[in-house]
């Protein structure tokens, strides 16, 4: 199968209550790990590449790792695996125009830093060129507090979306599903401490997820796919690791599981998770050098690396956002 677009993904996800996993994807054992469990689960798939990743391994290379996925899913499993290649907070029309130039299927435009009407004038331009090329466009209102690519968007930035806006931005640019911020934030410190509550263990407890604001956008753009950003779990046992095996991860915590669980049960049809990739990655590598402080070779860490970003979007798939049996 070739690379697809997100339309008919994000149809189905809306009809039957499941959310699709776009995962950010920088080398090639995080694309083989996720697009492994993919296979073995038979889920539609998003792949993400952020501008970071394009400069890290240039959109050739992240271009034909992704082939070579697909390519492989059917030569191996007999199975066609459709996958979405996405362009994950695009900031201007032109990387947006070069990636669909590349051939990729879908492209965020991510004007929410800036004011209304440019955000508008902007992702409408964007859409015109995608629509023309096939290719489909995600865009977002309101703001995320945390990392997005090199930016810092510091907590007293983040600015919820605003249900009144949205039926407008989606009337006037075209877009094809829109992302939008009811609480999530990027990287693996989505709340500080002061933000939480405490369980009996000690356990920091996040505040909930904005699900009001969810459902008044839903109500006003009734079939509409709505994305999810920051939407990392941050699952203790990999931080528990990562601070045991010589790292420094305080107070990392992410969104809970069963509230991304509600969501995908709504409008939300994307949900991004980047953090908990490089959490499962960076864990399993720290405990391999501990355990194993002579080995030089990078296949004796890396495979294992691979092996434990494969379990943990397999849990994904399967737990959290319910699109395994759905490709
Ligand atoms: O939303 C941002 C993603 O986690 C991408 O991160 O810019 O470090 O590739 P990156
Ligand atoms: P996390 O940092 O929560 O994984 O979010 C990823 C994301 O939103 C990529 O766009
Ligand atoms: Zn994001």
């Amino acid at each position: 199968m070739a690379i697809v677009t997100t339309k008919e993904m994000f149809k189905k996800a809306y009809d039957g209550g499941y959310a699709i996993g776009a995962f950010n994807v920088n080398n090639m054992e995080i694309i083989q790990g996720i697009t492994e469990a993919a296979i073995d689960q038979h889920a539609p798939l998003i792949l993400q590449v952020s501008k970071g990743a394009r400069a890290y391994a240039k959109h050739v290379y992240l271009m034909k790792l992704i082939e070579a996925a697909i390519e492989d899913a059917e030569q191996t499993a007999g199975f066609d695996l459709p996958i979405c290649v996405h362009l994950d907070h695009g900031d201007t029309f032109e990387l947006c125009k070069s990636c669909i130039d590349g051939g990729f299927s879908s492209v965020m435009i991510d004007g929410s830093s800036k004011p209304y009407e440019e955000n508008v004038a902007l992702t409408r331009k964007v859409v015109e060129y995608a629509h023309d090329h096939g290719v489909v466009v995600e865009g977002e209102l309101g703001t995320l507090a945390g990392i997005e690519d090199e930016v810092n968007v510091s907590a007293e930035d983040s600015s919820y979306t605003r249900p009144e806006e949205v039926e407008d931005f989606v009337k006037r640019t075209g877009v094809d599903s829109l992302a939008i911020a009811i609480g999530t934030s990027h990287g693996a410190y989505k709340f500080t401490a002061a933000q939480c509550t405490r369980d009996a263990d000690g356990k920091l407890v996040p505040p909930p997820l904005r699900f009001d604001i969810l459902r008044e956008v839903e109500k006003r753009l009734p079939g509409f796919p709505i994305v999810l950003h920051g939407s990392s779990s941050v699952p203790q046992e990999f931080v528990k690791i990562i601070n045991e095996c010589g790292g420094k991860m305080p107070d990392a915590v992410g969104i809970p599981e069963e509230q991304l669980r509600e969501a995908a049960r709504m409008a939300v049809c994307k949900i991004n998770i980047d953090s908990d990739l490089r959490l499962a990655l960076t864990a399993c590598i720290r405990k391999h050098f501990v355990e194993h402080p002579d080995h030089f070779d990078p296949r004796q860490y890396l495979k294992p690396g691979r092996e434990a970003i494969k379990a943990m979007v397999t849990h994904k798939l399967v737990n959290v956002l319910g699109c395994n049996g759905k490709a």
